[in-house]
């Protein structure tokens, strides 16, 4: 069945097992924050597209000392996970109640935004949504601003298949995991769940291609399996 982020359970739920079917996830949000730790300078604001409960916020706000930043998130679920958690912050964070399908009726409030994030989050809107989404961010950034994608990529084809789930095989032997299962017996079937899940992943090149379309220089700065991050420099060029 399709994700219902507005269901408080369902919300619950993913916060007490995010890691669950995504070893990898610590160690790409550990890079995501190195790298804002060690680019932030103080008055930077991040603008975070699917903040969910606030777990990425919480990270960044115990890592980097100047880290402000603005969430946008469509959940109200998800939304009161994030102000039990980041209550002790105060107005380092602020949250907008918005549809990332929508961005364009979104005015955010003014910041100085150097930094944008998508963590786990854009792979729920249809690939043409993505594409918009992405040529608002960069209207929204400044110059040589830099968005972070940490998000799940399609598997390419049937060849592949099997050295993928070799990795998803051995993600699972080293930490107990259980993501072979969780994404399937073949593609058809992986594709079939993904699917049932309201999960719409494109390829890792076009994520690449189209972040260079919208005005990023788009660069991948880490793949495990079929889980990516990704960055892209705002280059003034579209
Ligand atoms: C898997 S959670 C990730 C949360 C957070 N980024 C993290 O990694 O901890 C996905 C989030 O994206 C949000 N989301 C999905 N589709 C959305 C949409 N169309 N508009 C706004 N938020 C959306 C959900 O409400 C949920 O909070």
């Amino acid at each position: 069945m399709s994700s219902d982020w507005h269901d408080p359970e369902t919300a619950r739920r993913w916060d007490r097992t995010a890691t669950e079917h995504n070893p990898v996830r610590a160690e790409q949000l550990e890079i995501l924050a190195a790298v804002l730790g060690k680019l932030w300078t103080p008055g930077d604001w991040l603008l975070d597209l699917g903040y969910g409960s606030g777990q990425v916020e919480e990270l960044l706000f115990e890592r980097i000392p100047a880290a402000c930043a603005v969430g946008v998130d469509s959940s109200e679920a998800m939304m009161a996970l994030a102000r039990d958690r980041l209550a002790a912050h105060g107005s380092r964070f602020a949250a907008v109640r918005h549809d990332l399908a929508a961005l364009g009726g979104l005015r955010l409030p003014p910041r100085p935004y150097r930094f944008a994030i998508a963590v786990q989050s854009l792979h729920h809107l249809e690939p043409a949504e993505m594409r918009e989404a992405y040529g608002w961010l960069a209207r929204q950034l400044q110059p040589g601003g830099l968005f972070l994608l940490l998000d799940r990529v399609r598997v390419e084809n049937r060849a592949v298949w099997p050295a993928m789930r070799a990795v998803w095989e051995r993600l699972d032997v080293v930490h107990g995991s259980g993501v072979a299962a969780h994404e399937g017996a073949d593609l058809a079937a992986h594709e079939a769940a993904a699917r049932e899940r309201g999960d719409r992943p494109v390829l890792l090149d076009e994520h690449l291609a189209w972040l260079r379309s919208a005005g990023f220089d788009p660069a991948c700065l880490h793949l495990h399996g079929n889980r990516a991050l990704v960055a892209g420099v705002v280059s003034g060029t579209a």
